[in-house]
């Protein structure tokens, strides 16, 4: 058969660049900074098979039914209570729906509030992930530049006055690509800017646990109450193949999310639900947290002291205080994608920055690392060679 007439919002949204760049980088040799997966050496396997076989003896029935759409109370209950004891967040369990992943949650979102060609405002580099979602909602993207201390206010202010976003989407604890985190400072000036607009503020906060270094800094629903949408996930917490994550809204935009997550799906797994809750009831989710913690920490260190020892004085990167991934951006003449060929030569792999923008970008000079996935010193040896093909493309 020919190749159907596919729908607009599905042919304009590009492929993944990430699985097509990395098609050339399967072999065993190659160091890997490119993936942006947790550590699976991590994953609580032994806990969750006993949370498993504790579900089927205890609940087997109602485990395999269908359920509601709204997700397991009790692990909503955990979820809110959570948000009170670390983040001192009143949040109602009636307002949390519990998702496939929080990139669901992004889905669902975009699905009741953007009409074709609504603007949205986005971090630049931004989440690959959203940007996709926005785009198959055919959405007008207006990129906010991300300094070190979180989205260009100035610029924020300015696209606020020109345009008529719905959506600011942020990922302000070490974000995705970036690794950057949004100051106190920061955020209050945000949410005083954005108070007034009808823009509705989204936090995506899926690595705000992994924080190996300094105070955890408060959420922006602290300072903007009714206009802030929160996103979570277990992905990075405890295992992202349950696709277990959440929303948290106010109730109007709940009833609406509930309708459309009805018609996505009716409800998320309802057996991973109550596993996933049989898992935390009976193991300490904090010290997993703190175990994770200290690995990446770890590893980011490294990443980090390797830099500075092979990288060129005039490369440029992030130093995150958690997380998964640090950003790099070199000299301006020099492109990303150049490095990625001469970098794979050396089986080392990394992301260019390209997909992280929302526009088409040729010869950027910035690029994603990831160090959740590498010991500290296959990071040393891979970052090493990094860093003479950086010298290799300046000609040092
Ligand atoms: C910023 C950001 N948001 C959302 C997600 C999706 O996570 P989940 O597994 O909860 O769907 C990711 C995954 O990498 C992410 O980096």
């Amino acid at each position: 058969m020919n190749n159907p007439a596919f729908a607009d919002r599905i042919s304009d949204v590009p492929k993944s660049f990430i699985r097509e760049i990395l098609k050339v980088a399967v072999n065993p040799e190659m160091i890997s900074f490119a993936g942006g997966l947790p550590n699976r050496d991590l994953f609580p396997v032994k806990e969750l098979q006993n949370a498993s076989n504790q579900v089927f003896e205890t609940a087997g029935k109602e485990a395999l039914q269908y359920s509601n759409s709204e997700g397991y109370l009790p692990l909503r209950e955990f979820i809110a209570k959570r948000y009170a004891d670390k983040a001192g967040l009143k949040v109602s369990p009636d307002n949390i729906l519990i998702t496939c992943g929080s990139q669901q949650g992004l889905d669902l979102l975009a699905k009741i509030i953007l009409n074709e060609g609504d603007d949205v405002l986005i971090e630049e580099p931004g989440y690959l992930g959203a940007i996709q979602v926005f785009s198959v909602y055919r959405s007008t993207f207006v990129p906010i530049p991300l300094l070190d201390d979180g989205l260009d206010a100035k610029a924020l202010t300015t696209a606020l006055q020109s345009y008529r976003p719905k959506l600011l989407y942020t990922v302000p604890n070490f974000s995705n690509p970036s690794g950057i985190t949004y100051s106190l400072e920061k955020r209050r000036e945000i949410a005083a800017i954005i108070e007034g607009y009808a823009t509705i503020l989204v936090e995506d906060n899926p690595y705000g646990d992994l924080r190996y270094r300094g105070e955890d800094i408060p959420s922006f629903k602290h300072f903007l109450p009714e206009q802030t949408i929160l996103l979570g996930s277990f992905s990075k917490t405890a295992v992202p193949g349950f696709r277990i994550g959440w929303i948290v809204a106010p109730d109007a935009i709940m009833d609406k999310l509930i309708v459309a997550k009805q018609a996505a799906d009716l409800h998320t797994n309802i057996f991973t639900q109550r596993l996933l809750y049989q898992y935390l009831s009976d193991n300490d989710l904090e010290a997993h947290i703190r175990k994770i913690r200290e690995v990446y920490g770890r590893q980011g260190r490294a990443m980090i002291e390797s830099i500075r020892k092979h990288f060129p004085s005039d490369v440029h990167f992030t130093t995150p205080d958690g997380g998964m991934f640090l950003w790099v951006t070199l000299p301006p003449q020099v492109s990303s994608m150049k490095l990625f060929d001469l970098a794979i030569k050396r089986n080392v792999a990394f992301v260019p920055g390209n997909p992280f923008y929302t526009y088409p970008v040729e010869n950027i000079n910035t690029l994603r690392l990831n160090f959740s996935c590498v010991d500290e010193k296959t990071i040393e040896v891979g970052i090493a060679k990094l860093g003479e093909a950086i010298k290799e493309l300046l000609g040092n």
